[in-house]
């Protein structure tokens, strides 16, 4: 019943818009009878729709005042803050995944040069697996490591070579230990350091190849070196990237943007390893909702064609118009009859 009903309505006014073009607006309570009106202006969307345009507008603006505020309290920390440049990243595209080729040689600078001071904690050998290296190998790279277990049968705590299950062992063994070995300046663990800054891949990238000089005026003390892209230019990390530091076993040439470009997409990666996972899941999701719209629309078009097809013809009021019988009938004794009138107007 209420599916009949809201038909009746959507035809009235599909006709009142025809007629309020010529000035004059007309409708109706049943869908039969056309009289006079001014039924479009309350029509429910035409009315509702300065409202939903001020709400839209509401909202525009405390989105805009919110961001404003953001990026105004970021900018009022660091006065000497440069802007970072952006990088096209391979892997930012919507439907782009990371370079594996990539990841495998962020690895090998991770392992070579960061881990001095670095640690990964939250990143075991078995992630690794199929992501940077094949299971064999991560293996044998794993072996490569020491944990600390225990305890044994008599109570003491032993070393072993690590197994694909542990976690990658940090060279100290807690964060004092790691400041009283840089100067009282701890080198903070490296597996979500990519989401930890504002733009965090461009950050470290700038923050790895943007090491120079101190300017004049700038006196650094012992164990510090000028970074501009560091918070205040003063850092405790040393430069740590050399052309031909490391040796990359695919062959790629190790120049210092060259492993600086790998070892943050790695470090990317420790922070988002269900990144690729994501982009597929994504994909799949926009098909099936791709398929569920368009039969939607389909469905729609179909459900309504009945009254789009259909033509509202237009009698004034001022022209009567009797009711027509048909001109020859029978009532119920079988007894025939003629319309009179209609015969009348024959002749
Ligand atoms: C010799 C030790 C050492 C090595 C090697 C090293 N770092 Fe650092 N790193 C530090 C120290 C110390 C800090 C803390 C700096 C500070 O607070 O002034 C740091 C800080 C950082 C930060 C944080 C910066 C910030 O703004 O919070 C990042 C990112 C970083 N290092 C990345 C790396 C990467 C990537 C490598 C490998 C290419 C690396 N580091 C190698 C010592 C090191």
């Amino acid at each position: 019943m209420m599916a009949a009903i809201v038909r009746v309505d959507r035809a009235v006014r599909t006709t009142c818009r025809k007629f309020s073009r010529q000035n004059r607006l007309y409708s109706s309570s049943n869908g039969v009878e056309w009289r006079e009106s001014g039924c479009c202006k309350t029509i429910r969307g035409k009315t509702m729709r300065p409202w939903l345009g001020i709400l839209a507008g509401m909202i525009g603006s405390c989105g805009a005042l919110l961001y404003y505020l953001n990026e105004s309290s970021v900018k009022a920390f660091g006065e000497l803050e440069i802007t970072l440049p952006k990088y096209p990243w391979a892997f930012k595209g919507v439907f782009s995944t990371f370079d594996h080729a990539a990841l495998r040689r962020g690895w090998t600078v991770y392992r070579t040069v960061c881990r001095t001071c670095h640690s990964l904690q939250y990143v075991r050998f078995l992630d690794l697996v199929d992501a940077t290296h094949t299971i064999e190998e991560v293996k044998q790279i794993a072996a490569e490591f020491e944990v600390e277990d225990g305890p044994d049968n008599e109570g003491n705590y032993y070393m072993r070579p690590a197994k694909l299950s542990d976690k990658v062992p940090s060279l100290y063994p807690n964060e004092e230990a790691a400041r009283a070995a840089n100067l009282g300046a701890y080198p903070p663990d490296l597996t979500y350091i990519t989401l930890a800054h504002h733009n965090g891949v461009n950050y470290i990238f700038s923050l790895l190849t943007g090491f120079m000089d101190p300017p004049a005026g700038i006196k650094l003390e012992d164990g510090q070196y000028f970074n501009p892209y560091f918070p205040g230019g003063r850092t405790s990390m040393p430069p740590m990237l050399y052309d031909g530091m490391v040796e990359y076993d695919d062959g790629t040439l190790a120049t210092e943007s060259q492993m600086a470009k790998d070892v943050v997409e790695f470090l990317f990666w420790t922070a988002n390893p269900e990144h690729d996972t994501r982009k597929v899941m994504m994909m799949k999701g926009l098909g099936i909702c791709l398929i569920l719209i368009a039969s939607l629309l389909h469905m729609n078009r179909r459900y309504w064609s009945h009254i789009r097809s259909r033509r509202l013809a237009y009698a004034p009021n001022s022209v009567s118009r009797e009711p027509q019988l048909p001109r020859v009938w029978h009532d119920e004794n079988g007894i025939r009859g003629t319309n009179k009138r209609n015969t009348l107007m024959k002749r």
